[in-house]
């Protein structure tokens, strides 16, 4: 499918590695002008490299944390405009509730709900003029089903997702949209550390550990990021215009709900 997006410009937020880099390679295969970013230079300069390679796509590498105002001063910098905002972070650590310290509370909530806020507040109007414009903000399957320990992540992504929901019927009207991505397991790297960190506490070895989590996914598998990346660039794409302020699950069916 031809998804009507070559030469439109997007920024993905936190894409040098895993979901936000298959969103970006998407992007990309569907001819959109690229920046990809990340804090280390090394893995956003390889990133580049290599989706510049895969695609042929015009893409710029920006080093800076998503999270703080210098590092949006960068993206924008490199993007002025963008058609297309692909918003994502790293999730706050596995950690029990009760040890959360009230600067840990607000550090997750700045990283997972604050910073794409403050981005979307940033392209929205140029978005509206043009007539044109895809928000995508990846954010968990645990918005709609708790985890224990991830309690930081579901209330920080859940507070942005009902903020935004409002916000998308506001400017629906101008082919602008807002949607939401809710990962179940997806390899990344992210992904594998959790896996590693619970054999440890365990103490069952990684192969169980794998074993366990492949159980309570219906699919029997973890995602592929390629399979992300899809949904996020149709989410992008000109037919897409229909489809906003929804929350789509990419779970394997690990979600148990009817709706
Ligand atoms: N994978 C899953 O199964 C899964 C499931 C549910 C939710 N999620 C959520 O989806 C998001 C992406 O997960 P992932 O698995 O793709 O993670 P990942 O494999 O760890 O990749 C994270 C990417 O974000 C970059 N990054 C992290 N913090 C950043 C910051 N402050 N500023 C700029 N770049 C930053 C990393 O590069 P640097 O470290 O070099 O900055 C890396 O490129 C996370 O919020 C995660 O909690 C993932």
């Amino acid at each position: 499918m031809d998804l009507g997006i070559a030469g439109r410009r997007a920024i993905v937020c936190a894409s040098s590695r895993g979901l936000g880099r298959a969103c970006a390679q998407a992007l990309a295969e569907a001819g959109c002008d690229v920046v990809i970013n990340g804090r280390s230079r090394e893995t956003v300069e390889a990133a580049v490299s290599d989706v510049r390679k895969a695609t042929g796509a015009t893409v710029t590498g920006v080093v800076a944390d998503v999270s703080d105002a210098a590092g949006q001063a960068m993206l924008f910098a490199a993007c002025p405009e963008p058609d297309i905002l692909i918003n994502n972070n790293s999730g706050p650590p596995l950690r029990d509730f009760r040890e959360l310290t009230r600067p840990q509370m607000l550090d997750g909530i700045v990283a997972n709900m604050v910073t794409a806020i403050e981005l979307t507040q940033k392209v929205i109007d140029p978005m509206v003029r043009r007539k044109f414009g895809r928000i995508v903000n990846i954010t968990s399957g645990a918005v709609k089903m708790p985890s224990a320990g991830l309690d930081l992540s579901s209330g920080a992504r859940a507070g942005l997702t009902a903020f935004l929901a409002g916000v998308a019927r506001t400017v629906a009207a101008d082919n602008v949209t807002i949607n939401f991505i809710l990962p179940g397991a997806f390899e990344t790297d992210r992904l594998r550390s959790a896996l590693e960190s619970l054999a440890k506490k365990q103490g069952t070895g990684y192969d169980a550990v794998v074993a366990q989590r492949l159980n309570t996914i219906p699919a029997k598998r973890f995602g592929a990021p390629t399979e992300f990346g899809a949904l996020c660039a149709f989410l992008c794409s000109a037919q897409a215009g229909f489809i906003t302020g929804q929350s789509l699950l990419i779970d394997g069916g690990a979600y148990p709900g009817t709706f």
